[in-house]
């Protein structure tokens, strides 16, 4: 059974990711926090509330948390793939939420259920890294409690926000390198090179239309999104980023990666919020620099993708079974 928070700004593929988590028979879906990302708090936090709803999940706790990043304003918002709502413009097939957030706070919920925990818990941070920067700074001695942190961002190749970043590392760039390279918590970094590669066609889309009553409601919400990563792709289809993270966070193993050394370009030129992986030969590096353990992630290379698409399929299946 994986213990497991969500930290997430949703989102379209966000919201598959929470359902996938929510309706896993092998999943203990401790909570979900929020934080500015796709759309402000506001709707993000809403979002997160009316996903588990349509999932029957009103027992997990939400929280809201960061609004803005650590230290500079985030300079734009992903509406072209997600909406001025957060769910390209159709929130309202989902349920409104029958309750609120709860008041701790993102930081104070997922501090709590850290302390609470008797067995290590995993979080899986899916938008920008603000809340669990401050959670690591404000509460380091929960760290032992965290299994790992399994993160949807960056990109080694190329960026999707600016030639360079990633939206998740990009939005809070001194966030990002606190989690990814101060801190010694392990992590997977889910990179967008590889969540480009398990992008679904639509006929997986098709099967997720009519694979039960969530499905049918997630397939609603897409047909924006597609529309904007078929001009990514060059084909129909869409990248549901989140959800890769999902998985792996829920199954370890499901991803082939890499220990790098990593670091975040926290300057203001235009590789700001670029991932900076080491990747050169181990006799090209100078052993004083670059092996210390220190900074070290492990990248997600790779995966048996067409698996990884069943899974994503089935998680949602699965359930509506039940
Ligand atoms: C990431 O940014 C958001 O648009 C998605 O939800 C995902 O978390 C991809 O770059
Ligand atoms: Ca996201």
């Amino acid at each position: 059974m994986t213990r497991l928070i969500i930290d997430t700004d949703p989102g379209v593929d966000d919201a598959i990711a929470i359902a996938i988590a929510a309706l896993s028979p092998s999943t203990d879906l401790l909570g979900v926090t929020t934080v500015f990302g796709n759309v402000p708090l506001a709707k993000t936090t809403r979002n997160a509330l009316r996903i588990l709803e349509m999932c029957g999940r009103d027992d997990v706790p939400v929280a809201a948390g960061a609004a803005m990043p650590l230290v500079h304003p985030q300079a734009r918002q992903d509406s072209t793939a997600h909406g001025d709502d957060g769910l390209s413009g159709h929130a309202d097939v989902l349920p409104e939420p029958s309750r609120d957030a709860v008041a701790d706070g993102a930081v104070g919920l997922m501090a709590s259920l850290l302390e609470q925990a008797e067995e290590p818990v995993t979080i899986s941070p899916i938008g920008p890294l603000t809340n669990i920067a401050v959670l690591l700074a404000a509460y380091p001695h929960l760290k032992p409690k965290i299994e790992r942190l399994v993160i949807m961002g960056g990109a080694l190749e190329g960026g999707n926000v600016t030639a360079r970043a990633e939206f998740n590392v990009w939005s809070d760039p001194e966030a990002a390198r606190r989690v990814l390279v101060t801190e010694d918590v392990p992590c997977v970094l889910v990179p967008m090179d590889l969540t480009y590669r398990c992008a679904v066609d639509t006929d997986w889309l098709e099967l997720l239309a009519t694979s039960g009553r969530v499905g049918e409601a997630l397939r609603a919400l897409t047909p924006e999104y597609v529309r904007h990563y078929t001009r990514a792709l060059g084909w129909p289809g869409m990248v549901v980023h989140d959800a890769v993270a999902i998985v792996e966070a829920i199954t370890p193993g499901t991803l082939v990666t890499e220990s790098l050394p990593l670091d975040i370009e926290c300057s203001f030129g235009p590789s700001r919020g670029a991932v900076i992986a080491d990747r050169r030969r181990r006799e090209q590096i100078d052993d004083t620099v670059a092996l210390d353990e220190a900074g070290r992630v492990d990248v997600a290379m790779d995966t048996d993708i067409a698996r990884l698409r069943a899974v994503l399929l089935e998680g949602i299946e699965e359930k509506m079974e039940a």
